[in-house]
């Protein structure tokens, strides 16, 4: 038993008051665990587009204020009525997606998409009791995906919570929390490209990148990355890429480009930007006959996706994936020993690393298009 079992905890967290506004580190106070949450230390977060997005809150329901953060590592501090399977000091990485081991979802091969936990990011409370368990001066803060790491303390639902390997460093393996295993198994586990396929991945950052490892590990031949960032192709060289497009450097639409790279298109597409744009470009640059491709960019919420209808009759499939279609609690732990037996490289997604106090760098690092991944160290 912890000493702060069972008590409310003040902590530090960075608060967004309001949309687009840099965070303030504020003292916030944070309520036990309630039946089947799990209080953890977050010891290493990093920064995903999908909090960005939320934050700007553009296209996005503004909800303020609000706790973001969902890439993590961090080590149980304790545990609610009716959680048998963590306890505390257990190392664990928080997942937005949750996995109740229960329902059709959890018990199909096919399916990550729990029906009690899956991916809600209008929620800004916490099941049990639809209430948040932050505040601040009574005032209630609200959740961020069920996760809410940018605080040196949070709750989140048992399943969303992967019990990992101690030994395994949470300063590299937070990155499997979200974006490296999001990108590779859209890749590995729904594009499934054959050895000698050709891949194209739109956007070219941590999870763009991680497809394109995954690419790289399914023996694909040509990997064409599709980025309007230039400096992106260098970097993307680490990861498999052998072709980069930069659609601002061609007059005419980059499905065309790509036909053209590919001798009519290519065999799988991967979608990492968000834009629904390049959902549309992914889609269209695909072999008839074959072609897969994949959407993993979380778009606004009013976008809408518009393509011909003979595009699906000529025998081009569309699909979508949260998470990979990892299923958090069952199969991220094996990604952990993956990375301990070296077959997974992690630490080339990491570019950057600032301490809590400089959180808001990690958001210009992003927005400037100059980090992969920045972790945030909580205890600096
Ligand atoms: N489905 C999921 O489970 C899941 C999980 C994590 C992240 N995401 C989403 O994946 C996307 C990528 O996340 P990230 O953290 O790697 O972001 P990032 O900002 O690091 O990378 C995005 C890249 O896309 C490029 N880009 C933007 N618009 C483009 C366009 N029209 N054409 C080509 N390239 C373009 C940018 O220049 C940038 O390099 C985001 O939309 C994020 O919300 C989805
Ligand atoms: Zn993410
Ligand atoms: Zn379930």
């Amino acid at each position: 038993m912890s000493s702060t079992a069972g008590q409310v905890i003040k902590c530090k967290a960075a608060v967004a008051w309001e949309a687009g506004k840099p965070l303030v580190i504020e003292e916030v106070e944070l309520a036990p665990p309630q039946a089947n949450e799990v209080r953890m230390k977050i010891l290493f977060t990093a920064l995903c587009h999908t909090d960005v997005y939320f934050w700007e809150a553009k296209g996005q329901t503004p909800m303020f204020p609000r706790i973001f953060g969902h890439e993590a590592g961090g080590i149980v501090e304790s545990v609610g009525e009716g959680v048998t399977e963590l306890k505390p000091g257990d190392h664990v990485l928080p997942i937005f997606t949750g996995e109740c081991g229960k329902c059709s979802h959890c018990n199909s091969e096919e399916s990550n998409l729990c029906d009690t936990l899956r991916i809600n990011t209008e929620r800004g409370v916490l099941l049990n009791d639809g209430k948040t368990r932050f505040s601040k001066n009574g005032k209630p803060i609200y959740h961020f995906l069920g996760t809410s790491t940018f605080s040196e303390y949070t709750i989140a639902h048992v399943g969303c919570v992967a019990k990992i390997n101690p030994a395994a460093p949470l300063d590299k393996v937070c990155v499997l929390s979200c974006g490296v295993s999001t990108g590779m198994g859209a890749t590995l586990n729904v594009a499934k490209p054959k050895k000698g396929q050709s891949v194209a991945v739109f956007g070219l950052g941590a999870v763009g990148l991680a497809a394109c490892e995954g690419a790289r590990m399914a023996g694909a031949g040509k990997i064409i990355g599709v980025d309007l960032n230039p400096d992106r192709f260098n970097e993307a060289k680490k990861f498999g890429v052998t072709d980069f497009v930069n659609p601002k450097d061609h007059d005419k639409p980059v499905q065309e480009v790509i036909a053209e790279m590919t001798n009519g298109g290519v065999d799988r597409a991967v979608e990492c930007t968000g834009s629904f744009q390049a959902m549309i470009q992914a889609f269209e640059c695909v072999h008839d006959g074959w072609g897969v491709a994949v959407l993993v960019g979380v778009p606004n919420k009013d976008d809408a996706f518009k393509t011909h209808p003979l595009n699906f009759l000529n025998e081009r499939t569309l699909k979508g994936t949260f998470f990979g279609n990892y299923k958090p609690r069952t199969d991220i732990p094996s990604q952990v020993e993956k990375y301990m037996k070296k077959e997974l490289e992690l630490e080339k997604f990491i570019t950057h690393s600032v301490p809590f106090s400089e959180i808001n760098k990690a958001f210009d690092y992003m927005l400037k298009g100059e980090s992969i991944r920045c972790i945030i160290r909580m205890d600096a």
